[in-house]
């Protein structure tokens, strides 16, 4: 099985959360790639059984990077004709979308529409969504972003607990694929 966990990341959190996936799977045993979205346009999305991407929440939608690689992807597949009314699905194909956010304001729905958005990429594409994981992650630079907002104390995640939750839910999708 060919992986590719492809991710965008300002302050590192979503870099933990990507690595994390990565480590996980070439533990069991997958060859898993990952790359940045800024390098990974080559990518060819249709040679990998498994794709994950992942972004952080800015302004409740993913930063400019990771929607310039969306575009330009579906700029390209629209092109060569793979983007298909209805959506069918290919057999066989799955992705997982990734989240992190800080929710200060209202919480978990800042970073839904990020997750939906990812989704809809994979879903255009032909993918199977057979994830979308949202972990909290701390607003660095912003003490009181981190400790005063919806959330609460988010200092220091995401923590030893939200990375094993992560390696968890990895497993599970590999199991689901045995
Ligand atoms: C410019 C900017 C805007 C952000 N806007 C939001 C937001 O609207 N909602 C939210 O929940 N978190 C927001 N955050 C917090 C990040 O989503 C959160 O800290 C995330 O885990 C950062 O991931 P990263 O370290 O991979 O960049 C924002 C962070 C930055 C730097």
């Amino acid at each position: 099985m060919k992986a590719l966990v492809i991710y965008w990341s300002g302050t590192g959190n979503t870099k933990k959360v990507a690595e994390t996936i990565h480590n996980t799977l070439k533990n069991g045993g997958v060859n898993s790639i990952l790359k940045r979205v800024e390098e990974a346009l080559p990518e060819e999305l249709f040679e990998f059984d498994l794709i994950f991407i992942g972004s952080p929440s800015h302004m409740w939608q993913p930063p400019e990077p990771v929607l310039k690689y969306i575009r330009e992807k579906m700029d390209y597949h629209r092109r060569h004709g793979d983007i298909k009314l209805c959506a069918p699905k290919l057999f066989g194909k799955r992705g997982v979308v990734f989240v992190t956010y800080s929710g200060p304001h209202t919480g978990f729905n800042e970073a839904l529409p990020v997750g939906k958005y990812l989704g809809q990429f994979m879903e255009h594409m032909g993918f199977d969504v057979a994830g979308e994981w949202y972990v909290v992650g701390e607003f660095h630079g912003r003490e009181s972003e981190s400790t005063k907002g919806r959330l609460g104390d988010i200092r220091g995640r995401p923590n030893q607990q939200d990375l094993e939750n992560i390696i968890m839910e990895v497993n599970k999708i590999l199991e689901n694929n045995r």
